[in-house]
């Protein structure tokens, strides 16, 4: 991009203070901001400043019911593992990775899937998913191809990460990264922040600019090209994650359903999870910020919660559903944060109290579009312990010892005793579950 072409640019958006300092900078610093530029398009610029003008509005969920949850039990879990042990055997399921998130949380340096999460190996969050992966697709003769999604701050130390360890035993050849886009941040009056003379604060997109990203990266033709029919999606910080589960797939495909969602019971009225909730014909996802104290400690006749069941983003996408919301805007959320800003004279402040917006899209914002919706309730304790914090609930600490618990009870379910002052750790692709562990013929003593 000239520098003409970033003056027009930024005049037809209203944002040519973003070129204030141009002149005073050298030239690598000029080519930087001007590359910078090149990635604003004006259309997003301007839905940006739509956003903000309509602000974060209250929505009226007075009128949503619980979703039907369906608890898999007997046949009809047999039927539902039939199903999807059949898309498995036929290469029709893809894992996709929304691995973009900045981690602030956490903490740590670095993508947050290198933590060392291996409670004896030090293992990073991305071998656990990368070796269920392949344990999968082994177990089902087919290569299960993995996307994931990264950011611009995070792309090459995650390929890197990859690399250095062999893709985990991958097939490179079914691995895809690509990245997701970045927004940059506003004033309260709808102005580009500049956090440096030559710089535009940009930050990543939310995971609901997956799907922006999967189409521009051909992510979504590579899919289309591969055969694949249903795409599974998960979180980079829950390792307990049973990727590509043959009875959610196959529950999937069964119902038909273009957008399927595993959902847990809620441990407690307020805990801060989203839950779906139907309105006529359609389903949204409600934030836990959004319910009323009536609604989260609600009485169904049995006497549990009637909004019992909340989603910890575990879904499967139809591809075509993909596909057709790829090319449809979806709304921003708001965050007021404290960005850096320059000055007048091209000083850095860093401001003490919130002074712009970063805007985000959510993935869960495409579930009204869905023409059918599936939800499946599965335990909490078994599959989903994020590493969102340092410390306290869903850090490390509690995340490891819930790992260590899950292979105890795989352990003990295949017949192994183990002793219960031994830590505990499994590679999922030498035994991915308690069948697995029991395929490998270990057979350790009892104590
Ligand atoms: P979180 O909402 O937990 O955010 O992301 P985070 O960035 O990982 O952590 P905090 O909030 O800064 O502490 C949930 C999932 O969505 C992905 C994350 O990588 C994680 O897998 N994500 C989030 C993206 O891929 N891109 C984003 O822009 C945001």
């Amino acid at each position: 991009m000239t520098i003409q072409e970033a003056e027009k640019m930024l005049k037809s958006c209203g944002q040519e203070h973003v070129l204030k300092f141009y002149g005073k900078l050298k030239k690598p610093e000029q080519e930087a901001l001007l590359a910078q530029i090149a990635k604003i398009e004006p259309k997003n610029v301007k839905y940006c400043q739509a956003a903000l003008k309509a602000g974060t509005a209250a929505v009226d969920n007075s009128k949503g019911t619980a979703p039907k949850v369906a608890v898999l039990k007997g046949k009809a879990l047999k039927e539902a593992v039939a199903a999807g042990e059949a898309e498995l055997k036929a290469g029709r399921v893809a894992a996709l990775l929304v691995a973009g998130g900045q981690g602030s949380r956490l903490g740590f340096e670095g993508p947050k899937g290198c933590y060392p999460i291996g409670p004896i190996t030090n293992a990073p969050l991305f071998y656990f998913h990368a070796r269920k992966i392949l344990a999968r697709g082994n177990r089902y003769g087919k290569p299960i191809p993995f996307y994931v999604m990264t950011s611009e701050a995070n792309t090459a130390a995650t390929v890197e990460c990859f690399e250095k360890n062999n893709y985990f035993g991958l097939d490179p050849k079914d691995v895809f990264f690509f990245t997701q886009g970045m927004w940059p941040g506003m004033t309260a009056e709808g102005k580009i922040i500049l956090d440096q003379p030559g710089h535009v604060f940009m930050s990543p997109d939310g995971h609901g600019g997956l799907l922006a990203a999967l189409k521009k990266s051909g992510a979504l033709k590579d899919m289309k090209k591969r055969g694949i029919k249903s795409v599974f999606f998960f979180q980079v910080d829950n390792p307990l994650v049973e990727i590509a589960d043959p009875a959610f797939i196959g529950y999937h495909v069964n119902m038909k359903s273009e957008y399927s969602l595993k959902l847990c019971a809620k441990r407690d009225p307020f805990e801060k999870v989203g839950m779906p909730m139907k309105f006529g014909a359609q389903y949204r996802m409600v934030e836990y910020t959004e319910m009323t104290k009536e609604q989260c400690t609600r009485k169904a006749k049995d006497g549990k919660l009637y909004f019992l069941y909340g989603s910890p983003a575990i879904h499967v996408f139809d591809r075509a559903f993909l596909e057709r919301e790829a090319g449809r805007p979806m709304p921003l959320h708001l965050a007021f944060k404290k960005i850096p800003v320059v000055d007048e004279k091209g000083k850095v402040v860093k401001p003490a109290e919130p002074n712009g917006y970063k805007f985000e899209k959510f993935i869960f914002d495409i579930l009204p579009n869905a023409k059918t919706a599936a939800f499946l309730a599965f335990d909490q304790k078994d599959e989903f312990s994020p590493v969102k914090n340092a410390e306290g609930g869903d850090s490390p600490a509690t995340c490891k010892a819930d790992m260590q618990e899950k292979w105890a009870k795989a352990l003990a379910e295949a017949g192994v005793l183990v002793r219960k002052d031994v830590a505990i750790e499994i590679d999922p692709a030498y035994a991915l579950d308690a069948a697995g562990i029991k395929e490998t013929g270990l057979c350790l003593g009892a104590e």
